[in-house]
């Protein structure tokens, strides 16, 4: 099921009126929102993908007052030990191009970058990580992944 229709699904109850609990592979538990602000902070800094989600989908909200030229964010899923690897590659890469190398494959799935009051989500899908693996979300914009990161990890 594509991930907009299943969201669309969650939020108008129409999928805990059909089929109640056993949904929530399908629904809430596939979904997280993380926050971002001028402080380089993202909220929550570590999220739990259940292994039962085919599809997981963060949603990516700023609540700062800044442009995106000044304080951009983006959501960068990587393995931990790729972290600064991927931050070196995004800077390189430049406003130009969001600050995603898109020749990085270290790169396992990043949404756009926005600025004050703006939102944008990426879905990928679950099977691309593995149990017991350390993996990480950054910002790359320049010089925010030392600060700007989290951790992700798959529930089996
Ligand atoms: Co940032």
């Amino acid at each position: 099921m594509a991930h907009q229709l299943k969201k669309w699904l969650f939020a108008t109850g129409i999928v805990l009126a059909i089929c109640g609990p056993t949904c929530n592979a399908l629904a809430a538990d596939c979904f997280a929102t993380v926050e971002s602000d001028d402080a380089l902070r993202f909220t929550p800094s570590h999220i739990e993908v259940p292994a039962s989600c085919q599809d997981f989908t963060i949603k990516l909200t700023h609540v700062g007052r800044l442009p995106k030229a000044a304080m951009g964010h983006n959501w960068v899923l990587v393995k931990s030990s790729d972290l600064e690897g991927v931050a070196r590659t995004g800077m390189l890469a430049g406003a130009a191009h969001e600050y995603i190398d898109p020749t990085d494959r270290r790169v396992i799935a990043h949404s756009g970058l926005i600025g004050s009051g703006g939102s944008t989500s990426v879905t990928f899908a679950v099977n691309k990580l593995q149990v017991g693996q350390s993996y990480a979300f950054l910002c790359t914009f320049a010089g925010h992944s030392p600060i700007m990161q989290g951790t992700v990890s798959l529930k089996p």
